[in-house]
């Protein structure tokens, strides 16, 4: 399964169902329309591009995404629920639910960074890039939580770069401190390690967090993860101290094992 991107010009109106399948749409001030999501094989692909033909618009490129790119997680289909709750890509307008928690001393005295106020959190939030790795998790339509899906390269020899491409992420995650203690985080970040090896088909993901940030490693091993490095006074907190950090992993062949 890859991704790709469709540009045409104009925008799809008649037999668009039919013609979009599991593409996104998305309209751009220059009158084209940019199309992105996965498709199957060289044979679906294909049948997209004659299907598109059909339709009379024009085609002006088509390229495959490579999986490290933002688009990445346009690969699921949105919404993905739970028992209790709904994970699904961020949008600009989720900054200030997001803000309203992660602002808080005990959520952000963890985080990489504290934005000033809140104008300066939604200019950082809204950036295609970071939204390209958010998703928000909501219970009852209330944003309760954020995750991070950061999808890269593993490490690689140069001859074998190409097969490392893509292959692993790094999670992250925060909660609101009024929705902590009743499992939501666990139930968010199982369901986010079956997106990650069975919709993005990753080999494996990693986790860091300060070794005095209990919650987090905690829930990184109520998930499964493994604790694979504690490295010691590496990391400058905003306090002006140098804590220890710890990493955690956990391999697809792992997660298979126990689900
Ligand atoms: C890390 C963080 C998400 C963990 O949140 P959490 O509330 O501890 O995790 P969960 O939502 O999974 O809840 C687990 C707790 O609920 C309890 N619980 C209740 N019902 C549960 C259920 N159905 N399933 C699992 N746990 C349940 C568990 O026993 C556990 O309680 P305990 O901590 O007393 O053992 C949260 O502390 C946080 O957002 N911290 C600030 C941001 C941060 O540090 N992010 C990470 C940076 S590396």
């Amino acid at each position: 399964m890859s991704s790709y991107e469709f540009r045409i010009d104009g925008h799809l109106d008649a037999h668009r169902d039919a013609v979009l399948g599991d593409l996104r749409p998305e309209h751009h001030g220059d009158g084209t329309t940019t199309l992105t999501g996965p498709v199957a094989d060289q044979a679906a692909l294909h049948d997209l591009l004659a299907r598109l033909r059909d339709t009379g618009t024009t085609l002006l490129s088509v390229r495959a995404l490579p999986a490290s790119t933002p688009g990445v997680l346009q690969r699921i289909d949105w919404p993905v629920r739970t028992d209790r709750l709904t994970l699904r890509p961020g949008r600009p307008a989720d900054a200030d639910p997001v803000w309203h928690y992660r602002r808080l001393e005990p959520v952000a005295r963890w985080l990489t960074e504290l934005p000033a106020d809140a104008d300066a959190f939604r200019a950082r939030f809204a950036a295609p890039e970071r939204l390209a790795k958010t998703l928000v998790v909501e219970r009852d339509g209330h944003v309760m939580g954020d995750l991070m899906v950061r999808v890269e390269d593993a490490w690689a020899q140069a001859e074998v770069a190409d097969g490392a491409r893509a292959v692993q992420a790094e999670l992250g995650w925060v909660f609101d401190p009024a929705h902590q203690g009743q499992g939501y985080a666990t139930e968010a970040v199982r369901e986010l390690l079956r997106l990650c090896f069975v919709e993005l088909g990753l080999r494996r993901v990693t986790a860091l967090c300060f070794a005095d940030n209990e919650p987090s490693w905690r829930l990184m091993e109520r998930v499964g993860m493994r604790r694979e490095s504690h490295n010691i006074r590496d990391s400058l907190h905003r306090s002006g101290r140098w804590l220890d950090g710890l990493g955690y992993a956990l391999l697809a062949e792992e997660w298979n094992r126990r689900t």
